[in-house]
């Protein structure tokens, strides 16, 4: 443990809200940002399963003066909420970023995190996401100016560089530093890799021994076990799970060892308590169907199970058929080789 990494016991919470935004974090297991999943109800879920930090999925700064309701809907945050929680913003113009920080600040939201790993062509063509790594020097000057023009902390989530001969990590964490972000997120693939082979650990340690501020590694997690082998091999300072929180939604309880009901039924029931509070009845069932599909995933008879979701009519109806199909189980593991949503915007 160095001097970045909180020396408090991982499920506790003691810091105040006058200490930097990352000792405000309740643990090191964080959940990361997911376009089309991590919303209000998914966040809500994840903070009743003790995730130590939520964020919510990328939201077009542009977007934000557009297409308001929608976008805003994506950034709202729910009351009580736990863990600290930030609001991802992606856009070309720094300017942009800091008139939406206005409409960030009042969803509530602890802080502003800037996308800087969205891989998607559509994305990096307008020079956000992943293509602001290929020009470390730029790139210091666009946050900056973030930093100096908005009012909440700033936090960055990025890739390891473009490809292979562009690994511009380290220059670009330099960058997030001087321009005074909190703490800097990893997805360590490069643009190049989407998701393809496997994240680099090795690389993210090594960013970490030379970082001045604190490193989150990001990639592959699957389970409790790997979350905190990966935490002490490479001694950053929390790690992100997304995908492996998808299928096992009570990840973050077992990283910390709470012994809370993570059965997949406990975890539907609390879901759809959160959709009822925040979507009308015809969402709600879109978004419960496929949250039980993700959950049935390698189960036997799952693709039968999938399949009887969409004939479902109402929730209830999707209770129905949730509570016959899952009865007692656990959310299953999936291992290391088998693909699962292989994209994303970051
Ligand atoms: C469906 C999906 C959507 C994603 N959306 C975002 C996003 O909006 N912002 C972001 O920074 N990363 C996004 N990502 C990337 C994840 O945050 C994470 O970096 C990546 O999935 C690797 O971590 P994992 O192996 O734990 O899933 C997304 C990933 C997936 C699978």
């Amino acid at each position: 443990m160095n001097s970045l990494t909180p020396s408090h016991p991982v499920h506790e919470n003691l810091a105040h809200e006058t200490e930097n935004l990352f000792a405000r974090a309740r643990n090191q297991f964080w959940l990361a940002p997911m376009a089309g999943i991590t919303d209000v109800c998914f966040r809500k879920l994840m903070d009743e399963m003790n995730a130590g930090v939520l964020i919510s999925e990328l939201v077009s700064a542009k977007g934000l003066f557009y297409n308001s309701e929608k976008t805003k809907n994506m950034m709202r945050v729910h009351e009580g909420c736990k863990s600290i929680s930030g609001i991802q913003l992606f856009g070309e113009s720094a300017e942009d970023i800091v008139r939406a920080s206005e409409i960030v600040e009042s969803t509530g939201a602890d802080f502003i995190d800037i996308n800087l790993g969205c891989p998607v062509k559509k994305v990096v063509k307008k020079g956000c996401g992943a293509a602001l790594l290929r020009d470390p020097a730029y790139l210091e000057k666009f946050l900056s100016t973030i930093k100096k023009g908005i009012r909440l902390p700033l936090t960055v989530k990025m890739r390891t560089g473009w490809n292979e001969e562009e690994l511009t990590i380290h220059e670009c964490v330099k960058a997030a530093y001087n321009s005074g972000c909190e703490w800097v997120a990893i997805h360590g693939r490069t643009r190049a890799q989407g998701y393809d082979g496997k994240a680099n650990w090795d690389l993210m340690a090594e960013v970490k021994e030379q970082a001045k501020l604190p490193i989150i590694g990001n990639g592959d997690i699957r389970s409790a076990d790997q979350a905190k082998k990966r935490l002490q091999e490479s001694n950053v300072d929390a790690v992100m799970i997304g995908r492996g929180a998808l299928r096992n939604p009570g990840i973050f309880n077992e990283c910390i060892g709470m012994n809370n009901d993570n059965s997949c039924l406990n975890i539907i029931r609390c879901y759809r308590e959160s959709l009822d509070e925040y979507y009308d009845t015809r969402f709600s069932l879109i978004l419960l169907r496929k949250f039980s599909a993700w959950l049935a995933f390698g189960n036997s008879g799952a693709a039968k199970f999938r399949k009887s979701m969409f004939e479902c009519g109402s929730t209830a109806e999707v209770m129905e058929r949730v509570e016959e199909f899952f009865q007692n189980e656990q959310p299953l593991r999936f291992d290391d080789n088998e693909a699962f949503m292989m994209g994303g915007h970051g």
